[in-house]
């Protein structure tokens, strides 16, 4: 199937570079596309395996979710898509801890969760801030089991409040911010905590056309640097031009009971421009792809 991408992408001479995240890609008239990962550089950071989740719901059971397995590497963009109420919120709960599979493993860095000493961060579709904080103490809260110093606390607080846009907003309450601003504190909140890899729910589904996508531009931005936080990223999402937009690969899941349909690497060049043909040729192949 890769082969056959990449021969339909190069009619002319190709050649085999490495990238910095380790993906081997194919490059043809200064258009790069990646063909495949090596794996060897890019090792596993998060790994779910054979993981089944059965709901009692009164006297039934309902199984959300079977028999699934993947892996998101350290440094990879990894988008989760499938129809509504397949289960791509239970996964992410399933990561975080919040919600225990009924059979299957977790392992975060090698280590089982609950065992593991990785932090795990989450932005979930409505903002969740504490009302009655202001943003600064939005951000500050989460840091309080991690850093000591209130000072330091303020200070990481405050970087990150401006790493998202909102500095002079610091003492502004939820209430007085806009949808985006919102989400922009929560991004904060999760960032401010360096975790190790970043769980986002729908994150932009709430946001107009406008805002959704100058949020999944800085959000990108961030991820490619890698002096800061986030390195690694696992984002639900229902919309497949986002999808194909910010990840490395798109995990594509079957309705519910939902099992893994097929994994996509996203074989196009960074900064991706969402208006051409190479972009909506990838953007079919997912739609295609998801179809029953
Ligand atoms: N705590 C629970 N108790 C019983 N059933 C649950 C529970 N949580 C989720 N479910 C069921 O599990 C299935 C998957 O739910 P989930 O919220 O993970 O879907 P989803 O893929 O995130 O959907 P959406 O795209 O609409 O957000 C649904 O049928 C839901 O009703
Ligand atoms: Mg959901």
């Amino acid at each position: 199937m890769r082969e056959s991408t990449a021969q339909n992408y190069c009619k002319t001479a190709i050649y085999r570079i490495i990238s910095r995240n380790g993906a081997v890609q194919l490059k043809q008239s200064g258009q790069i596309f990646i063909l495949e990962r090596n794996t060897k550089t890019m090792d596993e950071l998060l790994t779910l395996k054979n993981i089944h989740m059965e709901f009692s719901t009164g006297k039934s059971k309902l199984i959300s979710v079977n028999d699934i397995s993947f892996s998101v590497r350290r440094n990879e963009f990894v988008s989760l898509i499938g129809p509504s109420g397949c289960g791509k919120s239970t996964i992410l709960k399933m990561v975080l801890g919040l919600v225990k599979p009924t059979s299957g493993e977790i392992l975060l860095n090698g280590e089982k969760l609950g065992q593991h000493s990785s932090r795990i961060a989450v932005v979930f579709q409505n903002s969740a801030l504490f009302p009655w904080l202001d943003v600064k103490k939005n951000v500050e809260i989460v840091l309080e089991p991690i850093i000591r110093s209130k000072e330091k606390r303020e200070e990481t607080a405050l970087k990150f409040i401006k790493m998202v846009g909102i500095d002079g907003f610091e003492n502004a309450y939820p209430r007085e911010l806009s949808g985006g601003m919102k989400q922009r504190v929560s991004i904060a909140r999760a960032l401010a905590t360096s975790p190790d890899i970043l769980l986002l729910d729908e994150p932009f589904v709430g946001l107009d056309v406008f805002s959704a996508q100058a949020l999944r531009e800085e959000l990108l931005d961030l991820w490619e640097n890698k002096e800061l936080p986030p390195h690694t990223v696992l984002m639900v999402t229902h919309n497949v031009d986002e999808a194909v937009q910010l990840s490395d690969r798109v995990i594509i899941l079957s309705k519910r009971p939902s099992t893994v349909m097929a994994e996509k690497i996203i074989p196009l060049e960074r900064p991706r421009n969402t208006r051409n043909d190479s972009f909506y040729h990838v953007v079919d192949d997912v739609i295609k792809t998801m179809s029953p």
